[in-house]
């Protein structure tokens, strides 16, 4: 696994932009430290990491041909707006590169982007760190980071929340699956 990080990192100067790699490596390094707390495999953690944005600065054409060649399964939203796939098509990359077969690792992957119903805590770790990792600033994001430090569950839940505040605030497009990650956070609370 250590290995594998290192030659994901070895693409990151073919593929990525200097401010891509700083972010990933910002990702990365809260990631880390949220699976300390949770005692989640940080191998697994680190390889999520370090590859969910492996792709991101790959023109949507681009990103829209190699889903086919790799027969990655393109929605409709995909299609519209290709750079949604991106995660996709780096987890499946790292899939055939890397042998990487772990179901955890490549839903966290594939869906960082609009977050997925069936997440675990890979997921959800990714999603946070994505969003509240040490290269983002906005206001109140340490009082963020503190409610994911806290409590990963809760952490998700205000991150995801944030997310769709932000999307309808700014007339964006809310993705199924992030609605649907929602839900079934919504969902399980009131089973409690
Ligand atoms: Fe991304
Ligand atoms: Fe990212």
């Amino acid at each position: 696994m250590v290995r594998i990080s290192a030659q994901i990192i070895g693409l990151f100067d073919i593929l990525l932009t200097r401010e891509r790699k700083r972010h990933i490596f910002a990702v990365k390094d809260f990631a880390l430290k949220l699976a300390a707390i949770n005692k989640v495999n940080p191998f697994k953690v680190e390889i999520a990491a370090l590859s969910h944005d492996l792709f991101r600065d790959v023109p949507p054409n681009k990103l829209l041909k190699l889903a086919e060649l790799w027969e990655v399964d393109v929605n409709d939203e995909e299609r519209v707006h290709p750079v949604l796939l991106h995660g996709k098509v780096a987890a499946e990359f790292v899939r055939r590169r890397f042998g990487i077969n772990d179901a955890s690792v490549l839903i966290a992957i594939s869906h960082h982007t609009s977050s997925h119903p069936d997440f675990d805590e890979i997921g959800k770790i990714i999603t946070i760190a994505d969003t509240i990792g040490y290269d983002r600033d906005f206001d109140d994001i340490e009082k963020l980071r503190k409610i994911a430090i806290d409590d990963l569950e809760e952490g998700y839940l205000v991150v995801l929340a944030n997310r769709i505040k932000y999307y309808i605030e700014t007339r964006r497009f809310v993705l199924e699956n992030t609605v649907k990650s929602w839900n079934k956070i919504v969902e399980r609370r009131l089973a409690k």
